[in-house]
């Protein structure tokens, strides 16, 4: 190798260190933002059958979740996994646990829903799949005659036999996933901003909200549609 050669290589060497470099603090930097929705205030003397269940790190999956609570004028709960917060050892332990898939910490972790016919869980998607918190959900507690709905938004991508295996576990539970919704971010260089995410929320939400409300009048047979 000449020594131009040399010195060609080098400087190709530390742009690409640099360029990645950047890359990783733009993700943590943007990994840090909360998204923070419009309120949703449930009016408490107004019983429906209907639960929204959500765990979210950065505050969309909670957007979601409160347009699909307004909808149903239903409770909304919030699932809280201190071990994910939104500093960089957070990030590293939601990047651990989902890869290996390990359940989570969460709060509440049981809940009564007894009192419910229809209820929704939602959760990002990490490494492909719901975020733990969401099947420690499952597993800990009763569905048994629940109709399921997942929501999920996303940066790009995620797996179908994950959300099948989810389904399997809901089902194990007495439960059965009728339908799976989501919304994609887009990478995280090319994001929407959250006017936008939210107004995909509502898009979707007007396309099947009658839909899923007829779900919740007795004795109606479901189907699961995606
Ligand atoms: C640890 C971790 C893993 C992720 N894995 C994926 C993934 O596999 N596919 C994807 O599209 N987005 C992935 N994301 C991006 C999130 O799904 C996306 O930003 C989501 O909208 C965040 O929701 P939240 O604000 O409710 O926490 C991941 C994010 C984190 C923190």
């Amino acid at each position: 190798m000449t020594r131009r050669q040399f010195i060609l290589f080098l400087v190709t060497l530390l742009t690409a260190a640099v360029i990645c470099a950047a890359g990783f603090v733009f993700t943590l930097w943007k990994d840090r933002s909360y998204f923070t929705s419009p309120t949703y205030t449930r009016v408490d003397d107004e019983r429906t059958n209907v639960l929204v269940v959500c765990y979210s790190r950065s505050g969309n999956t909670l957007a979601m979740a409160k347009e699909i609570a307004r909808s149903f004028k239903a409770e909304l709960i919030l699932l809280e996994a201190k071990a994910y917060g939104l500093d960089f050892e957070g990030w590293n332990n939601a990047n651990d646990d989902s890869w290996d898939r390990l359940p989570a910490v969460i709060d509440p972790d049981r809940l009564d829903m007894s009192s419910y016919n229809l209820v929704f869980l939602g959760s990002p998607i990490w490494w492909y799949r719901p975020a733990p918190p969401l099947w420690t959900f499952v597993e800990k507690n009763d569905f048994r005659g629940k109709a399921v709905i997942l929501f999920n938004t996303f940066n790009s991508r995620f797996k179908s036999k994950e959300i099948d295996a989810f389904a399997k576990l809901v089902e194990s539970k007495g439960g059965k996933l009728v339908d799976h919704v989501h919304v994609r971010r887009g990478r995280i260089f090319n994001q929407i901003g959250g006017g936008e995410f939210v107004e995909e929320v509502r898009k979707l939400l007007r396309k099947r909200v009658e839909r899923w409300k007829t779900m919740i009048a007795p004795n109606t047979k479901t189907s699961r549609h995606s």
